[in-house]
């Protein structure tokens, strides 16, 4: 067994302020102590500036929501890698469902983004992820497999580098919480997969899940073999709630 420790990350979608988000950080740092797991918070990009100052030399890495797959130019709106990583960005997800939902982001523009990270130096955080409709029809497997295989025909000579979310649409926002043994299954085979593509370096790629990950909930699904870590949104919000999360992950 490789030793990896697991990953909290917190996707602060578009929310915050800056009061809010000093808040909510300096509850944070009073509570987070030395972690067992790696933690991050992805916040929305107007407020890097402030999360790289507010963060600084804490245990906590800044992480951005999303980014560009072209290096700079004429792409009115958007972020570059080089960009994120002025600011000490460590991570970045990649694919989220509501980006490939209300932005037409397609499996290959998901790989484009993944690249641009890695070449980057950012981690980024590859989101798959079957809709309702999609798991009520008994695709599920093939949905994530096809969105998982898009990113590594891009970049499997560096596979290793990624971090892959399982977050499956239905259960965001929802309250609708995967069942560990549901979830398990789902990481199972992105885990195999993963295993085609880099051997045993596969082991060491950290799966996390998301959707409606909370207090309650999360050791029973971070107990899971293949669970290694969650990407939490809306309890990412409450420090006392993250805070529990972070606590759980070891
Ligand atoms: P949720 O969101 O924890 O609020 O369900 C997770 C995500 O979308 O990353």
């Amino acid at each position: 067994m490789t030793t990896k420790k697991k990953l909290i990350a917190g996707n602060w979608k578009m929310n915050g302020s800056l009061a809010a988000n000093e808040a909510l950080v300096k509850a944070l740092l009073q509570g987070v102590g030395t972690p067992a797991c790696e933690v991050a918070v992805c916040v929305p990009a107007p407020y890097l500036a402030q999360l790289q100052s507010l963060l600084s030399g804490s245990p906590i890495a800044l992480g951005a929501q999303d980014l560009s797959a072209q290096p700079q130019g004429a792409f009115t709106g958007e972020q570059s890698a080089a960009m994120l990583k002025d600011f000490g960005v460590r991570f970045a997800i990649v694919g989220h469902s509501e980006r490939r939902q209300y932005h037409g982001e397609t499996d290959e523009g998901v790989a484009a983004k993944t690249a641009a990270a890695l070449a980057n130096g950012i981690t980024p955080i590859v989101c798959v992820g079957e809709t309702l409709a999609e798991r009520e029809a008994g695709h599920t497997a093939e949905v994530v497999k096809r969105q998982l295989a898009a990113v590594i025909h891009v970049n499997g000579h560096c596979i290793s580098e990624i971090v892959v979310a399982y977050e499956p649409v239905w259960a965001i926002g929802t309250g609708k919480t995967a069942t560990p043994e549901l979830a398990q299954s789902v990481h199972a085979l992105l885990r195999a997969q993963l295993h085609h593509a880099a051997d045993e370096h596969a082991a060491g790629i950290r799966i996390l899940y998301g959707g409606s990950m909370n207090a309650a909930n999360a050791a029973e699904l971070l107990a899971q073999p293949d669970i290694d870590g969650g990407l939490i949104g809306g309890a990412s919000l409450k420090a006392p709630d993250f805070l529990q999360i972070i606590a759980a992950a070891r």
